[in-house]
């Protein structure tokens, strides 16, 4: 898929690059170096085989250039002078050489096309020892082998969570290819089909090869929902699926989406009636993402919120304070309600407490929180309140004084369900929020 014309990504690149260059140049300030050097990275393969991991880009690289598919490239900057992309172009009959540079971002560098890793090293700065290299570990050139100076990352990964509006285009293209495959999933679902055939599905309408998906796609019926990753893909039709859990994304040019639904067959009534609660507490989740909330005490106002709709539904017979307090909460939502997302679906800098690499501690009792910063307009993070029915969770749950506030015979209905996830992408603005995924389903 390519980005709608709304998305307008050549008029909003120009001041997205910018912003890239005063951080960078902030960034070497911080470190002391004069030049930045960024590797897009070279494949990793098997232990002991010529055959490898499908190549994926740093991330650090992809900030400055919607360049996905170019192994042992590099990106030059130096503050005050145009940035420079040294573009590998390897004379190689084997594989599929990366195609010429186009479109709105070049003529905002230097390009020098290469055939050689050797002429690489040649086109990148005389002396390492001034520079900052970017990269993994296995991304060198020659003497140019990546430090990631800390005083620098610290600095790029506190500041990348606050996203340009040309990075917000490119989410929103991300959440509209997701989208599409969500759409054909359910309908796989409500066509009886098996999560094999259901993935297979969603690659088709998304137009994405299983590589290229920005995180393997969870495609749970009924209980499988209870399993938090569940990446199994069961090759046999269910008997009747009663439930239906998707979390599943799209990409586009390094950016992704994260985008997780419930769904209940038609008979399955009890279990809607669940689903549209979590849903309505969601929502009103997405509405808090504003400027200065603070995201953990959004996730601990979550726990209370869904409690009390357990409550409500008659699944716990205290209130939703002595059920977060006695970790029946924690039982059936033992995952974070979220966190930043962008160049990784697990974007850099959750914990960032400020640039020079201090932390903000997780709340007590949270340890999969994944994002602990207060909101600023830019910054996109998913809200993925869920509620499951997980057999391991729950025996410990049984052996706690809490056990006594559990409706048991009603929890034990709802095992065959598997679990709730409701994930949308929201943007914080200076104004109301900006939900990437609502807005992409309701145009699909
Ligand atoms: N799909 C991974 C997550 O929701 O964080
Ligand atoms: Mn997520
Ligand atoms: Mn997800």
């Amino acid at each position: 898929m390519t980005a709608a014309p709304q998305d307008n990504l050549a008029a909003l690149y120009p001041a997205h690059l910018a912003e890239i260059e005063r951080r960078s140049a902030d960034a070497l300030a911080a470190c002391g170096r004069d030049t930045l050097a960024v590797a897009a990275g070279q494949p990793h393969l098997w232990f002991l085989d010529d055959e490898g991991y499908p190549f994926k880009a740093n991330p650090h690289f992809l900030h400055w250039l919607p360049l996905a598919g170019a192994p042992g490239s590099w990106v030059v900057f130096t503050p005050g002078q145009k940035p420079k992309l040294v573009f590998l172009q390897p004379r190689d009959y084997w594989h599929v050489v990366p195609a010429a540079p186009s479109g709105y971002w070049v003529d905002h560098f230097d390009i020098i096309t290469v055939h050689t890793a050797d002429a690489v090293r040649a086109r990148l700065p005389k002396d390492p020892s001034r520079c900052a290299i970017v990269g993994a570990a296995n991304a060198t050139a020659g003497d140019f082998v990546p430090d990631n100076p800390p005083a620098l990352m610290h600095l790029l990964h506190y500041r990348r969570a606050v996203k340009t509006p040309y990075e917000i285009a490119m989410l929103r293209v991300a959440s509209k290819i997701g989208v599409h495959g969500h759409r054909a999933a359910e309908k796989a679902f409500r066509a009886g089909l098996p999560e094999f055939d259901i993935h297979c599905k969603y690659l088709e309408a998304t137009r994405l090869t299983e590589h290229e998906l920005p995180y393997g796609n969870i495609i749970a019926l009924d209980a499988h929902g209870s399993v938090l990753h569940y990446m199994h893909q069961d090759r046999n039709p269910p008997l009747h699926a009663h439930s239906f859990l998707i979390d599943a994304g799209g990409t586009f040019h390094g950016y992704n989406s994260d985008i997780t639904r419930t769904y209940a067959a038609p008979e399955a009534g009890e279990w809607q009636a669940l689903v549209d609660a979590v849903d309505a507490a969601q929502q009103g989740f997405c509405a808090k993402v504003r400027a200065g909330q603070s995201y953990p005490e959004l996730h601990l106002h979550a726990h209370h919120v869904l409690m009390q709709a357990m409550r409500d539904q008659g699944f716990i017979s205290c209130s939703a304070e002595a059920a977060v307090a006695g970790g029946i909460s924690s039982a059936f939502l033992p995952h974070g309600l979220g966190h930043l997302i962008g160049l990784q679906v697990h974007d850099v800098g959750g914990f960032a407490a400020d640039e020079a690499g201090h932390t903000l501690p997780k709340p007590e009792g949270h340890p999969h929180l994944r994002c602990t910063r207060t909101l600023e307009p830019g910054m996109v993070v998913t809200i993925e309140p869920g509620l499951y029915f997980i057999d391991l969770l729950l025996a410990q749950l049984k052996a706690t004084p809490a056990a006594k506030d559990v409706v048991w015979a009603k929890v034990d209905a709802f095992r065959q369900y598997g679990g709730i996830r409701i994930e949308d992408d929201v943007v914080c603005t200076h104004g109301a929020p900006l939900n990437l995924t609502r807005e992409a389903f309701a145009a699909a």
